[in-house]
């Protein structure tokens, strides 16, 4: 209950916006993660909070029986309407990951792109996680780390952010093996690997055009701001891209961490 504030604001939060302009900028994450994971035809795969569900999405074409699960109702909608457009089925409900409704032991696979992370109660939300992946089953998570690109990012956002409830677990500690290592390792044979993302713009302007338009934690904090404090967000995003420029563009590292597990 602690959190159930924070979890309504984050519902309606990341749902502001055409998120699929951002998961785009991921594709690469979701292709090792797939191929990684392995999803079979026939197996029973969860892809908790799965966004407009590019994941869920892929492991369906694989021939999976898939359940994409997510916080944001209007992800959902758009994830529904993706489907149909490629022409597959996916089981899409809206809940939160911290409790969900699945009998323990439902799925073969667990995945979650970029996504339980941003849950405020990690213990919660691996106990759940454990729960319903079947023994001998698989879980994949991928996570941006703490020293990372995208954490500098959220570090450089801070200031027009309102403040995480107290006891909220920092997202960027699932992009450390040894935090995810006391939280799963208990339930899951664990394997790490670190990774690179990376995001190229022309400049910082095309950067803060994507996000202030189609990413909910920059579009619902710019717009959250008067119109002097705004523009102080913009300068300080786009001199944030521009020292990382590299020749004629803006070159964004995004490390995470990939984290595989078979469930004991
Ligand atoms: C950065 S997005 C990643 C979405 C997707 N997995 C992808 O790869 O594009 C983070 C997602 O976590 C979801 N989320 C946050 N807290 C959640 C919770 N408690 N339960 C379920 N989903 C949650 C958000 O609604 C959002 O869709």
């Amino acid at each position: 209950m602690a959190f159930a504030e924070l979890k309504q604001r984050q519902s309606v939060m990341w749902g502001n916006g055409p998120y699929e302009r951002i998961t785009n900028t991921i594709r690469d994450i979701h292709a090792v993660v797939i191929e990684k994971a392995d999803p079979k035809p026939g197996e029973r795969v969860l892809d908790a909070a799965t966004g407009t569900g590019a994941v869920a999405i892929l492991a369906a074409k694989r021939g999976a029986d898939v359940v994409g699960m997510d916080l944001a109702p209007v992800l959902i909608d758009t994830a529904r309407t993706r489907a149909a457009e490629e022409g597959v089925t996916v089981q899409w409900d809206v809940a939160d990951a911290e409790e969900m409704s699945y009998e323990d032991g439902s799925f073969d696979l667990v995945l979650s792109t970029c996504g339980v992370m941003f849950t405020p109660d990690h213990g919660a939300v691996s106990s759940e996680l454990a729960r319903v992946t079947k023994p001998g089953g698989r879980i994949a998570l991928a996570c941006w780390t703490p020293e990372g690109g995208l954490a500098q990012m959220f570090g450089m956002m801070r200031p027009f952010l309102p403040p995480p409830p107290e006891g909220a677990g920092s997202p960027f500690a699932w992009g450390n093996a040894e935090h995810v290592r006391g939280l799963l390792g208990d339930s899951f044979e664990l394997e790490f690997s670190e990774h690179d993302s990376i995001l190229r713009t022309k400049d910082g302007e095309e950067y803060w055009e994507l996000f202030s338009t189609s990413y909910g934690p920059t579009k619902t904090a710019a717009d959250a701001l008067e119109p002097e404090r705004r523009e102080e967000f913009h300068r300080i995003w786009v001199d944030f891209f521009e020292e990382r420029r590299e020749g004629d563009e803006v070159v964004h590292h995004r490390e995470w961490l990939l984290t595989l597990g078979t469930r004991r």
